[in-house]
């Protein structure tokens, strides 16, 4: 938790507040009581909450306010939970977004590359 600011120049020392430990792909956590899962796991570097299921590129904190749903997670087995709205709660598990399998795009695979080789063997001239 070394990231967060403990004393402002202005306002002064933070007040301490009760830590709580969570979960987060397998890994114990510490977060302040009131602290959101996305702030919690931001304070430790935790950037990346889950990738995009199609694509498998990297998601995570965008608008911190609930409107994009970039930063869903998995908490206690319920999919689909906003991080950035989501108060930490003791012993909490919470996991990654990770990308799903995508049978379509298999298929379009398997029927090019089928393609492919039946226009090769079409294109071979017998010698
Ligand atoms: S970061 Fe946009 S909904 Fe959580």
């Amino acid at each position: 938790m070394d990231r967060r600011i403990f004393h402002h120049p202005v306002l002064g020392d933070c007040p301490s507040r009760a830590t709580l430990t969570f979960w987060f792909d397998g890994a114990p956590y510490q977060a302040f009581e009131g602290e959101t899962i996305a702030a919690a796991l931001l304070s430790y570097g935790i950037r990346q909450l889950r990738v995009h299921e199609d694509s498998g590129t990297p998601r995570g904190i965008y608008c911190n306010i609930g409107h994009c749903f970039e930063c869903r997670v998995t908490v206690n087995e319920s999919p689909g939970i906003r991080a950035c709205l989501t108060l930490v709660e003791e012993g909490m598990e919470v996991r990654s977004g990770v990308q799903l399998a995508n049978p379509l795009a298999e298929q379009a695979r398997q029927t090019e590359e089928k393609q492919q080789r039946e226009s090769r063997q079409e294109g071979a001239v017998p010698q």
